[in-house]
């Protein structure tokens, strides 16, 4: 692998065509993986988390960085189901806006049984919080189930938090995504010392 420097505002036109034609002048014919390996195919792929649960369910929740993961999602739900995803960066106003995008692009854009909480990013991608740690450290000790504190221990701490301020109908049946990501805690010192 080679790894070619670029800086924020050529990072911020990744998607331009004068950027990519330029890439392709320099290192010919090449796959673009997308920020976040964020592109229909990913979105396709994801379609199939749905399809392995195989439990009903009301609700379905998961941690939304490019919102790929959401939009995959969605486009398997039965209409009588909803899916939140909770934003792990700050002003994650564009998610909706992408979400909506991808869906179109997949063939669903009358899908509107989604939509993003932008309420427990804890400051931004990989800002963390004592409470955060408190909680990810609870949930495993609860459950036996690791989170990471970028994306899961966010999504998880959301919605406890939504549970517990009655966003919820009483008997509702609900499918939190665990995404992975646990490999992103060793540069949490936190969370890999006791
Ligand atoms: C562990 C984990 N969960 C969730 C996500 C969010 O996925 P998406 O970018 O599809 O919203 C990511 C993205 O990198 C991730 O690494």
């Amino acid at each position: 692998m080679q790894l070619e420097y670029v800086n924020r505002e050529t990072y911020r036109n990744k998607t331009s065509t004068d950027f990519i034609d330029e890439l392709h002048q320099r290192h010919g014919d090449f796959y673009l993986l997308a920020e976040g390996g964020s592109n229909q195919l990913a979105v396709n792929g994801c379609a199939e988390i749905v399809t392995d649960i195989g439990i009903s369910f009301d609700s379905i929740t998961v941690a939304c960085g490019t919102g790929a993961t959401l939009a995959g999602i969605v486009t398997a739900l039965n209409t009588d189901q909803h899916a939140i995803g909770f934003a792990v960066l700050k002003g994650a106003d564009f998610l909706s806006k992408d979400v909506t995008k991808m869906l179109a692009e997949s063939g669903h854009s009358t899908a509107h049984n989604w939509r993003i909480e932008n309420s427990h990013h804890f400051g931004g991608y990989a800002r963390t919080s004592p409470e955060l740690f408190t909680f990810i450290k609870q949930f495993k000790s609860d459950f036996g189930i690791g989170l990471d504190a970028v994306y899961t221990g966010k999504m998880f701490f959301g919605l406890f938090d939504l549970i517990s301020k009655g966003a919820f109908d009483k008997g509702t049946r609900i499918v939190a995504v665990h995404t992975g990501g646990l490999q992103g805690n060793a540069g949490f010192p936190e969370l890999t010392t006791d």
